[in-house]
């Protein structure tokens, strides 16, 4: 794997791979993504031999111009409104596709996921490219999404289907993209994000949360979207998401830690109370953005520690860019949640 910077030349380079049918990691606003040109299936099914990603799971498309929008899709007025609201950024929407997009990208479906980043440099790749970029998560299928470049390289720097990477830095959000669905009557809500519930309200009121976003699914209940039906963001150890007070949670720690090997993921000046175990501070829960910004970093960090069976996450509430967070850690516990309040 290449190892690119920023620089014109650089990214000159990506977009030459990218035109002969190369994956290429790239920064995004969120999360880094393995980009590949989406109007060509044989790149696009690189993609999925990269990541290991089952081939029911479709990928976004990434534009870097409203006028790529209705090329690929059918957008409705509730597009429009969203796309000139929060386009360039962190939302991507669900809208019936195009046949000039390959049924690899949206895995059979007759639907396509499209979303314009803020991202500089992914933005001037796609206008390098003049095609539209598809692109999941640049990580291992299962392992908590790229937040960092150190995370691309761990994932990726040995993989034979991958090209070559960026430097770009930290991710910004930390959480991927918001996902809107305008399929059905309503917008539905199908993965939460930077863009909060209460700002896309603002412009489409009728907006619905799928059931997936904060429940387990039926094993016998179709997905909405396949994403949330595949296990995610988990590390090894053993997952347990903790609400309720520090106290009450090292209460509940110290009763269950059975001298395992115990990482605790806390909030910023818990540091203390936790020292009996590896801490790794993620943020302050009166900032979600920046727990956002920091929990796959957290996740990967506990994931690393050598012999560790168990991980603790200190989680914030379900609220506003707190949301996506919590959304995160339920698949990352496979749903493992406890309100330590109930155990003094
Ligand atoms: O922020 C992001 O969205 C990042 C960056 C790289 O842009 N990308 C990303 O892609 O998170 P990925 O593949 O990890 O997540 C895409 C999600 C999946 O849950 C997938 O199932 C869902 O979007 N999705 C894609 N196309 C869909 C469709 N046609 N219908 C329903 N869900 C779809
Ligand atoms: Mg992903």
């Amino acid at each position: 794997m290449l190892i690119l910077s920023t620089s014109s030349e650089d990214l000159l380079m990506c977009s030459r791979l990218l035109k002969n049918g190369n994956t290429v990691a790239v920064p995004t606003e969120t999360v880094y993504g393995l980009a590949a040109n989406a109007l060509d299936e044989d790149a696009v099914k690189r993609i999925f031999l990269a990541k290991g990603r089952p081939a029911d799971n479709p990928l976004i498309i990434h534009i870097s111009d409203i006028s790529m929008f209705p090329e690929y899709c059918f957008p409705t007025r509730s597009a429009f409104l969203l796309a000139d609201n929060f386009w360039p950024g962190p939302l991507t929407v669900i809208l019936p596709k195009k046949t000039v997009v390959p049924s690899a990208v949206t895995a059979g479906l007759s639907s396509v996921a499209v979303r314009m980043p803020s991202h500089p440099v992914a933005k001037r790749i796609i206008s390098l490219c003049g095609f539209p970029l598809a692109a999941p998560s640049a990580n291992i299928s299962g392992k908590p999404s790229p937040t960092r470049f150190e995370h691309v390289v761990n994932d990726l720097s040995r993989n034979e289907f991958v090209a070559a990477a960026i430097d770009g830095g930290r991710c910004e959000c930390g959480v991927e993209s918001t996902v809107v669905s305008l399929i059905g009557d309503h917008p539905c809500l199908l993965r939460p994000g930077a863009v909060t519930v209460e700002m896309l309200r603002t412009v489409v009121p009728d907006l619905t949360v799928a059931d997936a976003v904060l429940q387990k699914l039926p094993q016998n209940e179709k997905a909405l979207s396949p994403g949330l039906k595949h296990k995610h963001y988990a590390p090894a150890a053993e997952t347990v998401c903790l609400t309720g007070s520090a106290e009450s949670s090292l209460r509940y720690i110290k009763a269950r830690a059975e001298g395992k090997k115990t990482a605790v993921i806390c909030f910023d000046g818990e540091e203390e109370i936790f020292s009996d175990y590896t801490v790794i501070p993620y943020g302050l829960p009166e900032k979600p953005e920046t727990l956002a910004e920091n929990v796959f970093a957290a996740l990967r960090k506990a994931d690393g520690i050598k012999d560790c069976e168990r991980i603790f996450v200190r989680c914030a509430p379900p609220e506003g860019k707190g949301l996506a967070v919590y959304n995160r850690l339920l698949r990352a516990s496979d749903f493992k949640v406890v309100n330590t309040e109930e155990y003094v």
